[in-house]
């Protein structure tokens, strides 16, 4: 079945374009993606959970559609632009706000400046600490590695972390589409993401102030956002829980989408109701 959704282009305060991929209608989730990957990531909850729901995937700064400013940008403006989308699309309504790594680092940061708006925090496959002073180095190396010699040349050292195993194997149209996105994206949007995300705030002490309905989610194979970390971190916010996705890895919105939309769904409806 071919999903109905349309892509909406607005201008933002500063002049440049969020581009935000809909389609469905009631309670409102926005979609965060990860890095480098874009808004087709979350093709397989666009399809499905907009029977219930309203989806808006937001295309981040330089990633689809988006369009970036020439000194890039921080979380914080990401974190604007999500309420930005918020206050034209979702009618005044509460929102659900799912954010995968990088969308998850965004998502903390809506947390911290516009708690109000949400009425629920779905944390997958993400973090809430900041990197090492060697990971940050990789960062910034990255960053100029994609100005230099292009962003795949950059970030395909990454591809084999993203995915379990077993999705390589089984499921290889899956790897394909992902490999699609990290070459689409674009050197200047890589390296400004890498230099937004080595200056990312540590919300590790903030955890216990997170007061909405927060569903922390990883891939039971995840070795970028491993299981025993997801454990650890999770248990300090008050009013959350932990799910483990079986075979999956970074990606199970692409990896197992049946079962990440079941979880999200289950816990949204609860939520909201
Ligand atoms: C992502 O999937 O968004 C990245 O792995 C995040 C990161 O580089 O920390």
């Amino acid at each position: 079945m071919k999903t109905s959704t349309n892509t909406i282009h607005m201008i933002a305060p500063r002049g440049n374009t969020i581009a935000v991929t809909a389609a469905g209608s009631g309670v409102p989730i926005i979609l965060l993606h990860g890095f480098p990957l874009d808004y087709r990531m979350w093709h397989g909850q666009l399809a499905d959970l907009s029977r219930n729901f309203q989806l808006l995937a937001i295309h981040f700064r330089g990633f689809g559609q988006s369009t970036m400013d020439d000194d890039g940008f921080g979380l914080t403006d990401l974190a604007d632009d999500v309420d930005f989308v918020r206050q034209h699309l979702c009618d005044g309504k509460r929102i659900a706000l799912i954010g995968l790594s990088m969308g998850g680092y965004v998502a903390l940061e809506y947390w911290r400046r516009y708690s109000s708006q949400l009425a629920a925090l779905i944390l997958a496959n993400t973090k809430p600490d900041v990197d090492t002073a060697e990971a940050r180095q990789a960062r910034l190396a990255m960053a100029e590695a994609a100005i230099k010699n292009g962003s795949w040349h950059a970030v395909s050292g990454m591809l084999p972390r993203m995915l379990a195993e077993q999705t390589f194997r089984m499921q290889p149209e899956v790897a394909q589409v992902v490999e699609t996105m990290m070459r689409d994206a674009r050197p200047l949007t890589v390296a400004a993401a890498q230099k937004a995300m080595a200056a990312r705030e540590d919300f590790r002490e903030s955890l216990t102030r997170i007061k909405c309905p927060t569903l922390v989610l990883t891939g039971q194979h995840d070795v970028i956002s491993p299981v025993s970390n997801n454990q650890r971190w999770s248990a300090e916010i008050p009013n959350s829980k932990l799910e483990i996705i079986p075979n999956c890895g970074h990606l199970p919105p692409l990896e197992d989408p049946q079962a990440f939309n079941r979880s999200i769904s289950n816990f949204i409806e609860a939520a909201t109701n």
